[in-house]
């Protein structure tokens, strides 16, 4: 199957390159001639674990390629996936202007019989929505909704082993089409319509969103009367109905899925006269939870010289060098704001946005003279990291594990003063 993506982010090189590997011949469209240049060479610009192998394999076989052009990715596909960016507008719901503006540029390029399938999150209706923006350009395209469910951090695992694929549209031969390209993965297919397809996407992240501030609210009350929020969650985790992922408290969601998708829900709830006070309460608490671990950071400062910081971690979770809506760059820029000096090590992240971070590549030197480490992301190798050599390295003795990664007793043991969330 000849099949054009349009947009090169994260969603789009994993699907592309996923798609490449079973064997279809995808073209991949993407504005930015730089990006094209170094996809080409099967360099990926961001990090992704497995991508580049992927991405030169398929290059190698010659079934990926990449192009600077839109119309020259899609002109013979019979499949057109739409990877493009939808942030959010000022009142939360998704911006669809990018979608939109590509559509413009390529509904003369399209075939015929091609299947347009929307796999960025989209507002309920949009499928219904580009349908009539191509028909009004005289395009006879199907378009379809197919949600991606990828993490970052483990996104060609998830393409290549899905929970479910999937697909809304009122036209079987579409959906077929879908079904077929497909082929070679093991997952259930839902066939739905375009609207339940698109909400699925939306309810699976409110829903993930709401669990971990569950988890995050559990922990702050397990505080304040002496119980071990990871041990009530584990107690929690064994009932089948609960399970044990998605429950592990920290410094909030962030990343930008979660953040964006909890928001145009409420949005979409707002217009259709609802009003979703659950999700609101989630997103307020996801904020107050943030603000709790700056003042935990805050609140272990002695003293009111020149307090420094330690901070492990920058990425909005581990296994990727992503810091966008990231917790851990909100908790350094606010510590920043109150004149406090904040020195970062990331096995991934080496440049923010934030000019006053100092970040440096070694997470012992981070430590040099801190008064608080504070542990931000959940990356696993900070566990191993030589904690005497830490402490012989700070000013203070403070520990805020922001992810509960270091274990407290053993902190405690060598003279540390611990602070996790919920034990
Ligand atoms: C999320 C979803 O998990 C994907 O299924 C979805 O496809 C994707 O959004 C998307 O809409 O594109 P992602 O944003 O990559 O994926 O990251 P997650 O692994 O879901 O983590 C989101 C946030 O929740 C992170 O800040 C993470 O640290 C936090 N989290 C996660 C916790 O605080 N506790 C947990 O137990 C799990």
């Amino acid at each position: 199957m000849i099949v054009g993506v349009i947009g090169a982010g994260y969603v789009g090189v994993v699907t592309g390159a996923g798609l490449a590997a079973l064997g279809h011949t995808v073209r991949v469209g993407e504005i930015d001639p730089e990006k094209v240049a170094l996809l080409s060479e099967g360099r990926v610009p961001f990090y992704e674990a497995d991508l580049e192998r992927l991405t030169s394999e398929g290059i190698a076989n010659g079934l990926l390629s990449f192009h600077v052009d839109n119309r020259e990715a899609v002109s013979e596909a019979e499949i057109v996936i739409l990877a493009l960016p939808t942030p959010p507008a000022a009142d939360g719901s998704a911006d669809l202007a990018a979608i939109e503006r590509a559509l413009e540029g390529l509904t003369d390029a399209l075939r015929q019989d091609v299947v347009v399938v929307t796999k960025s999150t989209v507002p309920v209706g949009s499928v219904a929505r580009f349908q009539q923006f191509l028909e009004d350009r005289g395009a006879r395209a199907t378009v379809v909704s197919n949600p991606e469910f990828l993490r970052e951090g483990s996104a060609v695992g998830d393409f290549f082993h899905p929970d479910r694929i999937v697909i809304g549209s009122r036209n079987q031969q579409a959906t077929e089409r879908l079904i077929e390209m497909y082929r070679g993965l093991q997952a259930p297919v839902l066939a739905t319509d375009p609207e339940s397809s698109e909400m699925i996407k939306y309810a699976s992240n409110a829903y993930l969103a709401t669990r971990i501030t569950f988890a995050n609210a559990l922990a702050n009350v397990c505080e304040h009367v002496g119980a071990d929020a990871e041990a009530v969650i584990e107690g929690m985790g064994y009932d089948r109905r609960i399970g044990f992922h998605f429950l592990n408290p920290g410094p909030g969601y962030g990343g930008s899925c979660f953040p964006k998708d909890t928001r145009a829900l409420v949005a979409i709830a707002d217009s259709a006269g609802y009003d979703f006070k659950l999700l609101k309460g989630v997103i307020d608490v996801n904020e107050m939870q943030l603000r709790r671990i700056v003042d935990k950071v805050v609140s272990s400062l002695d003293g009111d010289g020149d307090a420094k910081v330690a901070a492990w971690g920058l990425s909005f979770k581990a296994g990727t060098d992503d810091t966008r809506e990231s917790p851990a760059l909100k908790i350094v820029q606010s510590l920043i704001d109150r004149g406090i000096q904040v020195v970062a090590y990331d096995p991934a992240v080496t440049t923010t946005p934030i000019d006053e971070l100092e970040i440096v590549s070694d997470p012992v030197e981070a430590t040099k003279d801190a008064d608080v480490l504070l542990i931000a992301t959940e990356w696993p190798q900070f566990a191993s990291v030589d904690m005497g050599r830490v402490r012989d390295e700070m000013r203070g003795n403070a520990i805020v594990d922001a992810r509960n990664v270091l274990d407290p007793e053993a902190m405690r043991r060598i003279g540390m003063r611990y602070a996790g969330v919920g034990r």
